[in-house]
């Protein structure tokens, strides 16, 4: 495990860009996961300036992303398809037919979750997973629950992850309560991981994911074994992670 601990979110945003457009420069037909909510939004806005600028080309790179809300289409505007194309794909020249989310408006949803996982194998599995976590430890969707799923399924969110959600949506009431998302076997799959927490409400979900037991209570404690973890924090995130926790880079 790596730690990077920079100032503020801005920092961190340009540390967590930097490392994704290397990935790019030195693999340019790179698989990318990639993630939704607050946090990436910098990074985001980060890639897509390397790209304005000239640094990185998109055009080979294929990126599937973590999860989809469940019963919403992909033109409804917190759709996570939505969201992609609002904060990077609109922006950049990545090829749509490169660009994979789970269908939110599936005719099947085991199948749509089997055909998910089925492809990201086919793939090779991410060269690079950018994660967010939730103030509960989730990662992509996995909820902490009793035991860590390996398949993409279908999870009920969690209330805290609904009422955290409820921030892009007129009222509680029209946050969906399920979504699909992409299992613990394909995010720990995945070559290189990229976690990143901004803020101090990530404060303890990132020191139980880095220092406390592996658990399924906590999704993203299973990181701790990914043999290649890379956590870009700032310090407010990262204030309970201990020194010498953030030292063994
Ligand atoms: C979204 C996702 C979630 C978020 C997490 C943190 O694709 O995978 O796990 O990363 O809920 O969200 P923010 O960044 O909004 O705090």
């Amino acid at each position: 495990m790596r730690i990077y601990e920079e100032k503020n979110y801005e920092n961190l945003s340009l540390r967590a860009a930097g490392l994704m457009a290397a990935e790019i420069i030195k693999k340019p037909e790179c698989v990318l996961g990639l993630a939704t909510g607050s946090t990436p939004i910098g990074t985001y806005e980060e890639l897509c300036r390397k790209y304005q600028a000239g640094i990185i080309s998109f055009r080979q790179v294929t990126t599937i992303n973590l999860d989809e809300y469940l019963g919403i289409p992909s033109e409804h505007s917190q759709s996570y398809r939505h969201f992609m194309e609002k904060h990077l794909f609109s922006h950049i020249d990545i090829k749509r037919e490169n660009t994979f989310v789970p269908d939110g408006l599936p005719t099947d949803a085991e199948w749509e979750c089997t055909a998910y996982d089925a492809f990201i194998q086919s793939i090779g599995y991410a060269d690079l997973q950018l994660l967010g976590i939730g103030r509960n430890g989730h990662i992509g969707f996995n909820e902490p629950g009793l035991s860590f799923i390996k398949e993409t399924h279908v999870v009920d969110l969690a209330e805290d992850t609904v009422l955290a959600n409820s921030r892009f949506f007129e009222c509680l009431d029209q946050v969906p309560r399920q979504a699909i998302t992409m299992g613990i076997g394909a995010i720990m799959a995945a070559k290189r991981v990229l976690l990143i927490a901004s803020g101090e409400e990530k404060a303890e979900a990132l020191h139980a994911a880095l220092c406390g037991p592996i658990t399924p209570a906590c999704p993203a404690s299973i990181l701790q074994v990914h043999p290649d973890l890379v956590v870009v924090g700032d310090e407010a995130g990262l204030s309970k992670v201990p020194e010498e926790v953030k030292r063994c880079r």
